[in-house]
Formats: structure tokens, C-alpha cells, sequence
């Protein structure tokens, strides 16, 4: 089939590529000269696992192509995707002005009936306005489907390439077949194709992360209870986890969301409720909540080092909202950073992929380490904020020697408290006791209690 993609973000490139990959004739178009630029050289501007290869392997073979023009990507195909972003306008509620553009540039181009996929996270009603655009500016018919992405940043291509389940809403049967037989290479193992009405499809993408967003938040205030309860969240997120109803996954307590996703899509929903005149408590609660979790590891600093951190220095480690993406939007790590630095400390930071990115956003108000090792160099403490493997087994006796006091804030649950206690480091994580250095067989001690007396 001949595809064409508007966006080439983290989206819009794996839905291309993976199209390509399965034969498909495929025309990304992006308004972005540069990155274009660099993707007709086989170069991707994004960290993503696997996808530099296939792009690669795509482009040699003729069946991907890239191109800064609107009117070569609607000429070029039957079947056209948005796939560009919709970030939170100034009151939360999803901005569509690139999703509307687009279409208009569609509508300017068409030569022809077209189907218009929109795969960008949209409230509903969307599919109704871009018909309307549609029909305005253009003579011919157009379908209007939504195809709401469900792939996450780090495991995306493997994601798009093997769905849990596709959703696909569509009011016309035609248009149903086509996008059938487009996913029908890549649900060959029997997940299933989800047809409904466009409406129901745009609420499936946000009902889904808000559902996430939601467990997460959950996880993050029996955490910060079992903090001052004296029990330890890893236990029991294994006990609640093995129960059929709630299931393993998702139930890692940390440092808040972040991302291009949860939060946007947190906040769209709450907006889309309040339009229609609708409470939703639980997504401002989550929104709320998750917004204090940011905080929660700057708090620990403070209780342990005091208010004033002037004279401190901190490494940090990973900036990216989570391990194997670049993408540090609405990072929690980016809050952890700006806590120290208001509270007058000196920060380092290391990350293994979005240091470009943190270079962009933090300045020159941080240093940017070379490696993990050297933003140890001369700081007080260590803050972990990112789950990057390579943090996951680092060299202890060698951060002990490394660091001016042997301290160290996991916000994300990386280290066994005992094993920490043992090797003589004050540790303090999330819903998890506090060990003392060297304490461990006298057991563990509330962090809350600790940190009092630790101070
Ligand atoms: N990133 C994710 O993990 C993810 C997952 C599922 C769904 N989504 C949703 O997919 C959409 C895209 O997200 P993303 O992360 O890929 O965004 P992104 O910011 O990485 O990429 C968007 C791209 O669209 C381009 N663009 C903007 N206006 C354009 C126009 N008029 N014509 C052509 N290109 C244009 C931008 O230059 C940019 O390259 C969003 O709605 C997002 O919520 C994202």
C-alpha cells in the first residue's frame, strides 16, 4: 500500500518505518528541515532502540523516503497518518493546532478521496473536527479513522511490531479492510484488531494511560504509607501483584511520571470531563499527586542535608523520564534538579542518552558529567532518578570512594537496602525502609524516624 505519515517523532518514524519494514511504500513528512535532512541520511534524531537499522535497511531498499513537503506525502499515498504532536495547551486541554494543520494541508493537496488515519493521542471529538476541516477546504471524500498509538519510547519498534491489540475506529466499512490488511502482517500471532466507533477509539487511548497513570499514582502513595508505616513497598507490590485481578505490571513505585504521555494525557481527560460538565476527582488527584511524587526525592535531600544545600553538590543520575528514550519531557528528574538548585546546591548530572536534550533545557545551570563515574567526583550524594541499566550494578567500593559522604537518594528502588547498609551507605529509597550504614543485622529502621535523627 502507499502510506504516507505526517510527524516524524517518536511516533510518526516507527509507524513509517514499520510500515516500509512490512513492504509497504511509505513518505514521512515532517515540517522540520533539519531532521529531515538527517533522516534522508539514514540518521535518526531520537534514541530508539532498533529503529536506526530498519529505517536504514528501508530507505537502501526504496520503500522509505522522507521529504519537508505537504503536497508530495498526500500525492503520494492512498492512506495518510497524523501522527504529530498534541501537547497540553496552557489549561491542560489537548492543543490541536499541528493535528488541524495538517489536515488542511491535506485537504489543499487532495487530488482525490484519501483516508485519513490520525494516530496522534486526541480528545474526543477530534475525528468530527478534522472531517469538518476536510470538507470545508476540499471536494472529495475523505474517511476519517482513528488509530490511536499504543507503543512506548524504549521498546517502540518491538511494540508497533508485535501490538497487544490494534484499535481501529472507523465509521466505514472501506476503510476498515484497508487498515485490516495494513495491520494484518503484524497481529499474525492472533492479537486482536479492535474495531469501534471513532469516538470510542480516541477515549480507548486516553482511558488506557489514565488507567496507568493512575496505577503508578496508586503505587507512589502506598509507598510513601509504607514510608511511615514501617512496611516495605516491594513486598508488598509482590504480594498484590500475583493476584489475577491486579496483575505484576505497573506497580513500581518512583519519583512521578513524566514523559510526552501520562501527564499531557492526565490533564487532557481532566479537561475533556470538565467541558462536558463532568467530575473526574480521581485524574485531578492523580495529576496532583504525581506533581508532589516529583518532589519526594528533592524532600529527602533536604531532611537528610538541610534546607539550605548551599556548598553541596550532588550527582545525578539519568534525566530521561525513564531508561532507553532521549525524551526528558516532564522528566521528574528535571523537578529533582531544580529542587537542589533552589535549595542552593551545585548539581551533576550524567544520563547515557539525553544529555543533548538535558543541555537544551538545564543550561549552564548544572555540569554535565562525562560519565556516570565522574559526576561522583567531589559530591556530597548520590541521586538516582532514571532505571537505566547501567546503574542497576554499579561499582559500590568504587562510588563510596568517589563520593564525600557515602549517600545515596534511589528513586527508583534499584538496590537492595540490606545489601546498601552492608556496604556502608546511607540509603534512602521509596516505600522501603531505611537501612543504617552497617546496620543491617539490627534491621531496618522507618525512614521517617531516620531521617529525623540522621539529620
Ligand atoms: N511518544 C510516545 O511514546 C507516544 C506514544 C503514543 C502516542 N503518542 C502520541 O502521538 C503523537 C505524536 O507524539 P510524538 O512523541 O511522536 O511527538 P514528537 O514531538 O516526537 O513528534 C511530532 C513531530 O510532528 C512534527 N510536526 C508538527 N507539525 C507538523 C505538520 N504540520 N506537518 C508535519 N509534521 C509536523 C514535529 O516537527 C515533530 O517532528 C502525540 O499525540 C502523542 O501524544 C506518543
Amino acid at each position: 500500500m502507499r502510506v504516507g505519515v505526517f510527524g516524524a517523532g517518536y511516533v510518526g518514524l516507527v509507524t513509517g518505518t514499520c510500515f516500509a519494514e512490512m513492504g509497504n511504500d511509505v513518505v514521512i513528512g515532517d515540517v522540520d528541515e533539519q531532521r529531515i535532512a538527517a533522516l534522508g541520511r539514514g540518521r535518526i534524531p531520537i534514541y530508539e532502540p532498533g529503529l536506526e537499522e530498519i529505517l536504514q535497511r528501508n530507505l537502501e531498499m526504496g520503500r522509505l523516503r522522507f521529504t519537508v513537503d505537504s503536497r508530495d506525502v498526500v500525492s503520494s499515498a492512498e492512506i495518510l497518518f497524523v501522527a504529530v504532536g498534541t501537547p497540553a495547551g496552557e489549561d491542560g486541554s489537548a492543543d490541536l493546532t499541528h493535528v488541524l494543520a495538517v489536515a488542511r494541508e491535506i485537504a489543499r493537496h487532495a487530488d482525490g478521496p484519501r483516508i485519513v488515519v490520525n494516530k496522534s493521542t486526541v480528545p474526543v471529538g477530534t475525528g468530527r473536527k478534522v472531517r469538518e476541516v476536510l470538507a470545508e477546504s476540499s471536494p472529495h471524500a475523505f474517511q476519517v479513522v482513528s488509530n490511536p498509538e499504543f507503543l512506548k519510547e524504549g521498546s517502540a519498534v518491538e511494540d508497533f511490531m508485535k501490538p497487544d491489540r490494534v484499535v481501529v475506529g472507523s465509521d466505514g466499512d472501506s476503510a476498515r479492510e484497508i487498515m485490516r490488511r495494513l495491520y494484518a502482517p503484524f497481529i499474525r500471532t492472533g492479537n486482536p484488531i479492535c474495531f469501534m466507533d471513532v469516538e470510542s477509539a480516541e477515549m480507548t487511548k486516553y482511558a488506557a494511560n489514565a488507567m496507568l497513570a493512575t496505577r503508578i499514582t496508586f503505587m507512589n502513595e502506598i509507598a510513601n504509607l509504607c514510608e511511615r508505616v514501617g512496611a516495605n513497598v516491594d513486598e508488598v507490590r509482590i504480594g498484590i501483584g500475583s493476584d489475577r485481578r491486579i496483575g505484576p505490571a505497573f506497580l513500581f513505585p518512583g519519583a512521578g511520571f513524566g514523559g510526552s504521555c501520562f501527564p499531557k494525557d492526565v490533564r487532557a481527560l481532566e479537561r475533556l470531563a470538565d467541558e462536558v460538565g463532568y467530575e473526574f476527582p480521581i485524574m485531578r488527584a492523580v495529576h496532583a499527586v504525581n506533581e508532589a511524587q516529583k518532589r519526594v526525592l528533592g524532600e529527602k535531600v533536604r531532611t537528610r542535608f538541610g534546607d539550605d544545600l548551599t556548598g553541596r553538590r550532588f550527582a545525578v543520575w539519568g534525566v530521561a523520564f525513564k531508561a532507553r528514550t532521549d525524551d526528558i519531557r516532564e522528566a521528574p528528574a528535571l523537578v529533582v534538579v531544580d529542587d537542589l538548585l533552589s535549595a542552593g546546591a551545585e548539581v551533576a548530572v550524567f544520563d547515557p542518552e539525553a544529555m543533548d536534550n538535558a543541555r537544551r533545557v538545564l543550561g549552564d545551570r548544572v555540569v554535565y558529567a562525562g560519565s556516570a563515574h565522574e559526576a561522583l567526583t567531589g559530591a556530597d550524594a548520590l541521586v538516582v532518578v532514571t532505571e537505566w541499566n547501567e546503574f542497576r550494578f554499579p561499582d559500590f567500593e568504587r562510588i563510596r570512594k568517589e563520593l564525600k559522604s557515602p549517600v545515596v537518594f534511589d528513586g527508583r528502588n534499584l538496590y537492595d537496602p540490606r545489601t546498601m547498609s552492608e556496604l556502608g551507605f546511607e540509603y534512602f529509597s521509596i516505600g522501603r525502609p531505611s537501612w543504617r550504614a552497617g546496620a543491617a543485622r539490627s534491621g531496618p529502621t522507618v525512614a521517617a524516624g531516620l531521617a529525623g535523627e540522621q539529620g
